[in-house]
Parts: structure tokens; sequence; C-alpha cells
């Protein structure tokens, strides 16, 4: 695992989306595994103006994402179709057709898996963005999670629901359960990028970089992955 801990979350978003950028110039044709969440905004505003300046072109490229709450239609504000649409799809010129996006509007969740689970089996993710939750999950792959977990319906912790409130106008609001890629799709890819950024994440961050590999801190099975680059700002880096 490679930690590299740069100044703020500036810096952090810059470092994250030229290395991304760096990708997509050596291949074209690359499929990225994308985050949602407060952290990766800077990184996508970094592309989107990368791609403006004419640096890069998305036209190839394919994007598969991490999760997706259950029981919000992706019309919603706070769906991650929504917020990867208004963050970064509209805004390039990436092709409908090549961004993967769970769904979890009607039918039957086990099959909504199983649908998205053979589609990221039928390719390789050369580079998996991924953030990490303040009790260590990656994807929505909670504490206690097995390593062997393939995309699955999940169940989200109090302390998640607790931290995404944020977004909504109560913790009511915030959905329960959300469809997610396992850990063990996670792992599958070729590369790995996590951000963290935030003194509420130096504990979880201290733990996954120097703590037991245990499925009760997710994000330490990343340390099983041989090619993991960690970006962190100072005071995520706090506790190292
Ligand atoms: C989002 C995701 C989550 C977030 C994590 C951190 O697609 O999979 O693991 O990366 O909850 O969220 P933020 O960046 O909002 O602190």
């Amino acid at each position: 695992m490679k930690v590299i801990t740069v100044r703020d979350y500036n810096e952090l978003s810059a470092k994250a989306g030229q290395l991304i950028t760096d990708l997509i110039r050596s291949k074209p044709d690359c499929t990225l595994g994308l985050a949602t969440g407060g952290t990766p905004l800077g990184t996508y505003q970094y592309l989107v103006e990368r791609y403006r300046a004419g640096d890069i072109t998305l036209k190839d490229v394919q994007t598969f994402n991490l999760d997706e709450y259950c029981e919000l239609p992706r019309c919603h504000p706070q769906s991650y179709y929504r917020f990867m649409h208004d963050n970064l799809f509209q805004h390039v010129d990436l092709q409908a057709e090549n961004m993967h996006i769970p769904c979890t509007e009607g039918g039957d969740p086990q099959s909504q898996c199983d649908s998205y689970n053979t589609l990221l089996n039928s390719t390789t993710v050369d580079l998996q963005l991924l953030g990490i939750g303040s009790n260590g999950h990656i994807g929505f792959c909670e504490p206690g999670t097995p390593f062997t977990r393939e995309t699955f319906l999940t169940r989200l912790s109090d302390k998640t629901r607790q931290d995404n409130q944020r977004f909504f106008n109560s913790l009511e609001e915030v959905p329960t359960t959300a469809i997610t890629m396992g850990i063990k799709n996670i792992l599958q890819a070729r590369s790995i990028l996590l951000i963290a950024s935030g003194r509420g994440k130096a504990e979880c961050v201290a733990q996954m970089i120097n703590g037991p590999i245990t499925e009760q801190v997710p994000a330490s099975a990343l340390r099983q992955h041989p090619n993991v680059t960690v970006i962190l700002d100072q005071d995520a880096a706090a506790l190292l």
C-alpha cells in the first residue's frame, strides 16, 4: 500500500484527478470503478476541468459505480445515479451505454445484484476509486462483511446512516439498504485509489493501514491487494 499525504483537500483532489487523467491518457478505453459521497467531488471537478481543457476524452471509457441506495428512485436528488450525472457524467463525453450503476428501482434486489455482478465479472476494472466510511467501510461493505462477498444487498449501519444524514433533511430519510459491490469485486481491480480527507477519517485510516486485517475493518482487506494507492490530507493522516 503506497500512502501519499498532501496538505489539504484541494491538493488531494488534484493528485487523485491527475492519476486518473494519466490512466485515461495512456489507456483511452480504460474501465474505471467510481465512488460517490463527499470525498470524490473535487476529483470529479478536476476531471471535468481537464476534459474542458481538451486534455482528456472519456468517449471510450467505461465506468462501474460501487453502490446505489435502495428506496430512492433514480431521479431522487440523493440517488447515486443523480450524483454521478450531476457531478461528472453530464459534463464529459462519456457514452450513456458505458456508464454502469447498480439498479435498485423496481425488480427483485437479488436479481439486480446478480445482473450487476455478471456485468462486473465480464470486465476488469483498471482503477477503482474508493472513499472510506468513518467505520472503515468501502463501497457499502459494512464491518463484518466477509472479504469473499460479491455484489449484494447490504443493510447500512447506524453509523453510516448518521454520517450520511448531512445529505438529507432527517435521519429517517436516509435509506436503510443499498446494493453494493462486494469486497471480492473491489479487490479484482487492477489498481485501487483510496482517498480520505478530514479529521473524522483519521481513526479508520490508521486502522486500515496499521491495524489488524479483519472483517471488522473492511478497508483493511485492501492490504491484500498488490497495487493500492492511498491519498490522504494531513487531517486524515493525523494518527499515522
Ligand atoms: C460511496 C461509497 C462509500 C463512501 C464513504 C465515504 O460510493 O461507496 O464507501 O466512499 O461512505 O463517504 P464520504 O466521501 O462522503 O465521506
